[in-house]
């Protein structure tokens, strides 16, 4: 009997099985978080990783964290407690953490976590081959955290999560300091991309089969400032949507202060700019905002909406708010209440105010008891529920065109789109919709968060 007769084919296939290297990314926090794991994700898959969705079959845990507010970094901590127990069983496992916690904490992290091999800053996403091979090497704590950014991170392979929309960071960092906000402290200072380099990222996803790009920076209205021979976010705009690649432009995230004529200009008079502008006004209070360090009045962001809803009538309109900062009376706190209900907006991401170490919010004298910050922002969703049941109604019979994305979550003989304006639809699948194709779908149905609509043949 030759050598290779005693295994069969099931036996070679497992053995190969069992050389094979797993990684996976649990990721938490904002777009840009979700796509630094892309590109860590392409260099684990550079050095021979595949990527599992089960965690238990990983050799390799990265998990890229989030510390905007604490409740981020409790979750997260729970999650490190369940890879001690992972690695317990399975003692060859790697972990790493990545994203803004590892930015902030550093070794503080190896400290509270000893069974944690990896700790890579957010200036640093492009290093994880380097130091996955020192790990490997010297088996021990590695940690690469710079504190400041090279103007650009180099290049690294991109494993893109989706096929239909495609995240693509026009620039990284924050110069604004708002007084609540950890933000400009883990991700260091503004810098933008070349416009370029951007086109020709959009053009190359748009050939690769992505319909839907979305633009990527903390302060998107920033763009350029920090090199002026880019031109501005206006100028950038227009330059992708000329790129006949692509059919759907998105952006985020705005801030109520930056955004200029000329940027509305040019989303109305665009042919794939998406009419659906995420303005976080964080609070309804001059007072407020003012001790935010926000840089703008109610005043200033009413004549801004103005603008935008006379120069394109059917833009969608959604916010950030937080609730409690330090210093929030019952009164100032009605004047927020009284502020959506004045702008109604389609719909808003409402926060608990969490006090972050560092930051000068996090010392000012007044801080709001939790269980008053909880009354508050139940009340405040209350209200906004209303506002968005009642925007959506006003859907009801009209046909909307959507971008279709796949499956409903919950139901599989559903099919899910968005409106251009962000709305989600869901309608009874035909059989002849093609992902990633723009349908046309009468809504029949509104609820406070997603429509239902019938095709439209
Ligand atoms: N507490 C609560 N919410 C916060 N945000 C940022 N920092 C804090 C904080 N310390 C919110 C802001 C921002 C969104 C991404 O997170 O509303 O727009
Ligand atoms: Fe934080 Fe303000 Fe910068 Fe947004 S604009 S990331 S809220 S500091």
């Amino acid at each position: 009997m030759s050598h290779s007769d005693q295994y069969t084919i099931e036996d070679l296939y497992q053995s190969q099985h069992l050389d094979r290297k797993y990684f996976t990314i649990v990721t938490y926090g904002c777009q840009m978080n979700q796509h630094d794991s892309e590109r860590l994700a392409g260099q684990l898959k550079s050095i021979g990783y595949e990527y599992t969705e089960v965690l238990s079959e990983a050799n390799f845990v990265l998990v890229n964290t989030c510390c905007v507010r604490e409740s981020a970094e409790k979750k997260i901590y729970g999650k490190i407690g369940e890879l001690k127990t992972l690695k317990a069983s399975k003692p060859n496992l790697i972990i790493g953490i990545t994203g803004c916690m590892a930015q902030k904490d550093r070794e503080k992290l190896f400290q509270k976590a000893p069974h944690i091999d990896l700790v890579l800053g957010t200036h640093n996403v492009h290093q994880l081959v380097e130091t996955v091979k020192e790990f490997e090497e010297t088996k021990k704590h590695v940690l690469a955290v710079w504190d400041q950014a090279e103007r650009l991170a180099p290049d690294v392979p991109t494993i893109r999560k989706g096929a239909i929309s495609a995240w693509v960071p026009i620039m990284y960092g924050c110069n604004n300091f708002c007084t609540y906000c950890i933000v400009p402290y883990v991700r260091g200072r503004e810098r933008s991309r070349p416009v370029a380099d951007i086109v020709k990222e959009v053009y190359e996803l748009g050939q690769e089969g992505f319909k839907e790009i979305t633009l990527l920076g903390q302060n998107v209205n920033s763009y350029g400032k920090d090199a002026e021979q880019n031109g501005d976010f206006a100028d950038l705009l227009h330059a992708v949507d000329q790129v006949e690649t692509i059919e759907r432009i998105r952006y985020m995230t705005s801030h109520p202060r930056d955004i200029n004529d000329k940027v509305i200009d040019v989303i109305k008079n665009s042919k794939k700019i998406c009419e659906y502008f995420h303005l976080p006004v964080q609070s309804g209070s001059n007072t407020i905002l003012k001790a935010m360090n926000r840089g703008y009045t109610t005043e200033y962001y009413k004549e801004l909406i103005k603008k935008i809803r006379k120069a394109i009538p059917h833009a969608s309109l959604t916010t950030d708010i937080i609730v409690g900062f330090p210093g929030e009376t019952e009164e100032l706190f009605q004047e927020t209440l009284d502020f959506v209900k004045e702008i109604g907006f389609d719909s808003a991401y409402t926060f608990l105010y969490s006090k972050r170490s560092g930051t000068p919010a996090a010392t000012m004298p007044n801080q709001v008891p939790a269980e008053v910050k909880q009354n508050r922002l139940q009340q405040l969703m209350d209200a906004q529920n209303d506002i968005s049941l009642e925007i959506n109604k006003r859907l009801v019979g009209k046909t909307v065109t959507v971008m279709v994305e796949g499956p409903s979550k919950n139901d599989e003989s559903r099919l899910m789109g968005r409106t251009a304006t962000n709305k989600i639809i869901l309608w009874d699948k035909r059989g002849t919709e093609k992902i990633g194709e723009l349908a046309k779908v009468t809504i029949t149905t509104a609820q406070t968060w997603i429509l239902k609509g019938q095709l439209v043949d």
